[in-house]
């Protein structure tokens, strides 16, 4: 009788303190604060469905993202944007289904199956739109690349929202539009260090280069926070991925080669990221480039 009611005093609130903490850490935060390799699990485990559990609506896409978007980028002839955390290729469809955008979307992400997804989900687009597997953390581009850096309800599923912002606009050129997102609403206060109060962010974004910044109201869960890179424009525009395109482990220029199947090679470190047979660039997990024989080089 005295063991039931030690279990009944002690033993139930210790189940529901467990069940609560799992429900913050894998359902609120998604695994935020236990790692991106649990955050990539997750996506990874719920890619097939996200798009169903999402339910973008195409409408409001084309309002709220594609076009606005499409009228930044109004003066560039064909814009190179760059769609980070890019999931199933939410931001790639809402801006490459605008007839008045003209360019090519790169979209990169660390969970490999959601990529899958996006390959899929934009497969009307192929010719246009390119997909790496990699962490928002290093991005694998040269600094002052891209017309458009984006990045939509992601930030708060890495480990320094703000070192990433940073690396989102080292890749933006001078005069380049910035497109991220905030989470807000109820959640958001239990994602301390994750997420900002609206005039924090607005404040982040300020302290980087970046000039007209304007923290808007979307959705009831996030902000849309939209700024342009100080300095002179120049740069930008749609060029061949291989002038892009930088080592994540040493940042030197990739060669594009066709040893046993596409790939691109790092001359000055020797690791290859070969293109996978859906057409992803798998720069997450570098291989060292060997030889015919077997040989490292
Ligand atoms: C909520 S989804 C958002 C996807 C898409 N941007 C959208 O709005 O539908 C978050 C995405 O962030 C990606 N992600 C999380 N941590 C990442 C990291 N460190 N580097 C790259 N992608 C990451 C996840 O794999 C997932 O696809």
């Amino acid at each position: 009788m005295t063991t039931v009611w030690v279990w009944l005093i002690i033993g139930v609130p210790l189940l529901a303190l467990v069940v609560l903490l799992l429900y913050w850490q894998l359902i609120i935060a998604e695994g935020t604060y236990l790692g991106p390799r649990i955050v990539v699990l997750l996506y990874d485990w719920s890619a097939r469905i996200y798009e169903r559990i999402k339910q973008f609506d195409v409408g409001d896409e084309q309002w709220f993202l594609g076009l606005p978007m499409t009228m930044a980028l109004s003066q560039v002839v064909e814009p190179l944007v760059l769609d980070v955390a890019t999931g199933t290729g939410r931001l790639p469809r809402a801006l490459l289904r605008q007839p008045a955008f003209d360019g090519q979307v790169i979209g990169v992400d660390l969970s490999r199956r959601m990529l899958r997804e996006a390959v899929r989900m934009t497969a009307q687009f192929a010719d246009r739109v390119t997909y790496i597997w990699q962490d928002a953390r290093r991005l694998p581009f040269d600094d002052d690349t891209f017309d458009a850096v984006t990045c939509l309800e992601a930030l708060e599923f890495t480990p320094n929202p703000q070192e990433v912002l940073a690396e989102l606009v080292r890749v933006l050129r001078p005069g380049g539009v910035l497109l991220v997102t905030n989470r807000i609403g109820r959640d958001a206060r239990l994602l301390p260090g994750r997420a900002f109060p609206r005039d924090r962010f607005a404040d982040i974004l300020r302290s980087l280069p970046l000039e007209s910044v304007k923290v808007q109201a979307w959705q009831v869960d996030y902000d849309l926070g939209w700024a342009v890179k100080t300095g002179t424009p120049r740069g930008g525009s749609v060029r061949p991925l291989a002038e892009i395109l930088r080592c994540p482990a040493c940042k030197g220029h990739l060669d594009e080669t066709d040893l046993h199947r596409p790939a691109f090679l790092c001359p000055r470190c020797g690791y290859t990221y070969p293109v996978a047979e859906d057409g992803v660039i798998e720069m997450a997990k570098p291989r060292p480039y060997r030889r015919s024989n077997g040989e490292k080089a």
